[in-house]
């Protein structure tokens, strides 16, 4: 991308520098794809791969019939949501939910504090809405961090993502960590499902259109699942004819560096986040992270005297100040001067002045990492095409998250990057499309399948 606008050359030189770090060409983009093939086979193959691969235990295609009452729980984004479910058979279903934000202190807090919040917000929820009663309620619960899971309602927390990181947790039994919460507040609810967030959007998206292929968040996480046949998973030991879903847990993918363009600010965002070493994709693609690597391109250029005439401010200093909304808003600027870019810079993080040079040098810097990584997002569903043999046929992606429905141009740069792996034709056949708030409503599907059984 070359730089236009009014740059002097040594800015020019500077900024190109920087902006070519995050060039993604069609050649890598098909590496990337190849060796995530690989991978996907290591994580079917044996337990304990980068990529996980975890069998769901959700087996069976949903036909829209399903049909009672549940209640979902949805831990992992940035709130927790209790949901309250009619699925009423037809496709059709009825949900009121609400949101409870979850403090900074509960998400590196103990485990135990963490459920007991989660209780009383159902709790509420059931006074509120006068849902509590003498019968057992089925709850779907959506834990959106990778469990292994050894059973539809058990799975073992394996790490913390997305700046979790509550003490007691890594190790154990989720479900029972939530479950023995309800119990000491006598609440009356049972935890049918554990589930993964790209699972229930999956499942959710399924109810309307049967033949969904993938389900994929691409918010603050990253990660999909697809239906997988269980006769080709090596390592599972259950019953083999079937399909199943399966949480591929792809934010891991390439910890071993071989395929991912890592730059200079991806490395330094590694290091300085509370999960080292790991989660390498999700840390290029997901929105808890692209503000953060934005932060550190503008530094390099802070210090390179190239941008703010060599001045930070206190706020652009501090990690994880510039949130990825903000590169959002910068990349749909097109007033003349960037007045809203200025805004974001000057009354938000205090940066003293700035010129138009230094507003287009921030526009094109977001720009960079914003594209790079919705070209970087359409590797795993190339991937996926690949290795179930789909390529050039009808494939619908279900997708949830804030960064496929709000960030500028990230659908039209992922369809782009996707052709550029298939081939027009078979891009053409993939159809992305947006499934909101999908994962309550798939969990208590998922609890509907799970009570039944
Ligand atoms: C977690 C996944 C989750 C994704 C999207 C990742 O950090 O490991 O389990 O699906 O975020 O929320």
């Amino acid at each position: 991308m070359a730089p236009t606008g009014n740059f002097t050359e040594a800015q020019a030189a500077a900024v190109k520098t920087v902006t070519d770090r995050f060039i993604v060409t069609t050649e890598r983009l098909q590496k990337i794809a190849e060796q995530f093939v690989l991978e996907m086979e290591k994580g079917l193959d044996h337990q304990g791969a980068t990529v996980a691969m975890i069998p769901s235990f959700v087996s069976g295609r949903c036909t829209g019939e399903e049909k009672g009452n549940f209640m979902a729980l949805d831990l992992g984004g940035t709130n927790l949501r209790v949901c309250q479910v009619n699925l009423l058979g037809g496709g059709e279903h009825t949900i009121r939910q609400q949101k409870y934000v979850v403090s900074e202190e509960l998400k590196v807090g103990p485990m135990r504090n963490l459920c007991d919040f989660i209780a009383d917000c159902v709790d509420s929820f059931l006074t509120e809405n006068g849902t509590g009663g003498n019968e057992t309620l089925q709850l779907g619960y959506t834990f959106s961090f990778p469990i292994l899971q050894t059973a539809i309602n058990r799975g073992v927390l394996k790490q913390w993502t997305k700046g979790f990181n509550c003490s007691g947790a890594v190790g154990k039994d989720v479900t029972i960590l939530l479950q023995d919460s309800f119990r000491r507040k006598n609440i009356n609810v049972n935890i049918a499902a554990i589930v993964n967030d790209t699972v229930g959007t999956l499942m959710a998206y399924a109810y309307k259109h049967p033949n969904t292929t993938m389900g994929v968040i691409m918010g603050t996480g990253f990660n999909a699942s697809y239906y997988e046949d269980m006769g080709k998973v090596k390592k599972w030991t259950g019953d083999k004819n079937q399909e199943m879903v399966i949480n591929m847990e792809c934010g891991a993918f390439d910890c071993e560096r071989r395929v991912l363009p890592m730059t200079i600010y991806d490395n330094k965002l590694d290091r300085e986040s509370i999960n080292v070493y790991q989660q390498y994709y999700e840390k290029t693609v997901a929105g808890m992270y692209l503000g953060e690597i934005t932060r550190n391109a503008l530094l390099d250029l802070v210090d390179q005297q190239i941008l703010f005439d060599g001045h930070s401010s206190r706020e652009l200093n501090r990690n994880w100040s510039f949130e990825t909304a903000y590169m959002s808003t910068i990349e749909v600027d097109e007033t003349s001067d960037l007045s809203d870019t200025g805004h974001i810079l000057e009354s938000v993080l205090n940066v003293a002045s700035t010129t138009l040079a230094d507003r287009q040098i921030v526009k094109e810097i977001c720009q960079a990492v914003g594209l790079r990584a919705a070209r970087l997002a359409s590797c795993h569903i190339a991937g996926v095409m690949k290795h179930t043999g789909k390529v050039g046929e009808e494939c619908i992606v279900a997708i949830d998250g804030s960064l496929f429905e709000f960030y500028p141009n990230f659908e039209k740069n992922m369809g782009q990057a996707l052709s550029e792996i298939l081939g027009e034709q078979a891009r053409s056949k993939v159809k992305f499309d947006l499934a909101r708030d999908g994962s309550g409503l798939g969990a208590a599907i998922i609890a509907m399948i799970a009570s039944k059984n």
